[in-house]
């Protein structure tokens, strides 16, 4: 099939690219010059495991093109995926729609025979009905349907989840663009993805009923951690435990710091937006979201008791900064409250993370970037271990504090408390 993905981040990238290797021919179409130049070069513009191979790979064959023609690349396909970002608006918690209705408004000035549009981005219930609007002012409605099938992909997994999803949502209520849909994601359905049809507004609400649950599910297990460290009761076994009756299932139930990224916050957000638009209180999620913006100070007095109320001067050192392994991604990181407040509080901080230095932190006083891990814990008070990556989980403490013995703080809970006792390490944990 022809192809067109519109945004080339995480979700049209990665989608672009895993849609060729299933031999389709596709278009990813950016706005961002710089963006496109190094794609046509090369260069990924992002971190996300594997991703490389598989453009480089579809680039050659000339089943993946990128550009900045976004006519071009409508008139030639026959399929049109919306894919730019929707976050959260500077005025209030809604989702900005503006690329998603620009992109939209762009798509109509290039149809001249049938096309169907799919918005991928995650957008609130009605936003399909409104992209239908701003076409039909120009376009005849025979000649266009506009489809929900939002993505489920994870970040650092990204194409994997693309490739094994649970579940393929699409929300519309035509049948022939169904079938249309379902042969495109047929070798997907025979590896064994479910293929689920609902209105379109159903697959708008599916998506942010997921994110919310599973958000719900992580600001849970994280406040059950807090009851856990006061009464002497580990909460990996809690987790273990509760996850193995199948009502609830085991994933999603590891505690952390507050749960980030670019869609869990922001989704929360918009959703409970759309619940006072229609006069519904949705009081649960308001509480998670309330729960996980407390759990980013509780992690910080943590800190601050760990270092017994003394941190001016002290020397703290973050290991891994991103809100999550496998990926550069920033957005609503924990990282980003914690070292800020602590550098304004007079800690020394350094930070190591695989993906580099972040310009989030260059204008902070007294945070510095090291480029291994040893120069980040060199001489440090505490080691803060931020992001469950895999170069994390095996380190060798006794020679990293051989200069100076530091304390650690593990917000994963990568090592055992057992062991790093027995080794005679000054070692806190979560809700263990
Ligand atoms: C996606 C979604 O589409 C979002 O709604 C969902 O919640 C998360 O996944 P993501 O892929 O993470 O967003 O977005 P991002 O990495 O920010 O990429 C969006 C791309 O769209 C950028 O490269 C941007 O330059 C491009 N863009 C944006 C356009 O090409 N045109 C525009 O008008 C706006
Ligand atoms: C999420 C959804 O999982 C995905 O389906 C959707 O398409 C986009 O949003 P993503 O944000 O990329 O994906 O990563 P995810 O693995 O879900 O992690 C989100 C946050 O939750 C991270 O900060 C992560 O550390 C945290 N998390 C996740 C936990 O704290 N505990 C867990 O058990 C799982």
């Amino acid at each position: 099939m022809k192809i067109c993905m519109i945004g080339a981040g995480y979700v049209g990238l990665v989608g672009g690219a895993c849609f060729a290797d299933l031999g389709n021919t596709v278009y990813c179409v950016d706005k961002n010059k710089n963006k496109i130049s190094m794609l046509n070069n090369g260069e990924i513009p992002i971190y996300e495991p594997g991703l490389n191979e598989v453009v480089k790979k579809n680039y050659l064959s000339k089943r993946l093109k990128f550009t900045t023609d976004l006519s071009l690349a409508v008139s030639s396909s026959d399929i049109i995926f919306i894919c730019v970002g929707t976050p959260t608006s500077k005025k209030n918690r809604s989702a900005d729609l503006h690329f998603v209705f620009k992109v939209a408004a762009e798509i109509a000035k290039s149809i001249k025979k049938f096309k169907i549009i799919i918005c991928k981005s995650t957008v609130p219930v009605t936003t399909g009905d409104k992209i239908e609007k701003i076409i039909s002012k120009r376009v005849n409605k025979k000649l266009f349907e506009v489809i929900s099938n939002p993505e489920f992909l994870r970040e650092g997994e990204a194409i994997r989840d693309f490739r094994f999803p649970d579940r393929i949502v699409v929300g519309s209520n035509n049948k022939k663009a169904i079938n249309k849909l379902k042969s495109l994601y047929e070798p997907l359905i025979k590896k064994g993805a479910k293929f689920f049809s609902t209105s379109r507004r159903g697959a708008e609400m599916i998506k942010y009923a997921s994110n919310a649950f599973l958000a719900t599910k992580i600001s849970y297990i994280n406040e059950i951690a807090n009851l856990c460290e006061k009464i002497n009761v580990n909460v990996e076994e809690v987790s273990i435990g509760i996850g193995l009756d199948q009502r609830i299932g085991g994933r999603f139930l590891r505690v952390g710091p507050a749960y980030g990224g670019s869609c869990f916050p922001k989704d929360t957000k918009a959703l409970t937006v759309t619940g006072e638009m229609y006069n519904t209180d949705l009081s649960i999620i308001k509480s998670v979201i309330k729960s996980n913006e407390k759990r980013k100070i509780l992690l910080t007095t943590r800190v601050k008791r760990i270092l017994s109320n003394k941190i001016k001067n002290k020397k703290i050192s973050f290991l891994g900064v991103t809100f999550k392994p496998n990926t550069d991604d920033m957005r609503q990181s924990t990282s980003l409250t914690m070292i800020p407040f602590l550098s304004k509080n007079g800690a020394k901080i350094t930070y190591y993370d695989p993906t580099g230095k972040k310009n989030e932190f260059s204008s902070l006083k007294n945070v510095s970037f090291c480029n291994t891990i040893d120069n980040a814990c060199n001489n440090a008070d505490l080691v803060i271990i931020h992001t469950e990556w895999e170069e994390f989980k095996a380190l060798d403490f006794k020679k990293l504090s051989k200069k100076k013995k530091f304390k650690i703080f593990d917000i994963r809970n990568l090592y055992s408390v057992k062991d790093m006792k027995k080794k005679g390490f000054n070692y806190y944990s979560i809700g263990r």
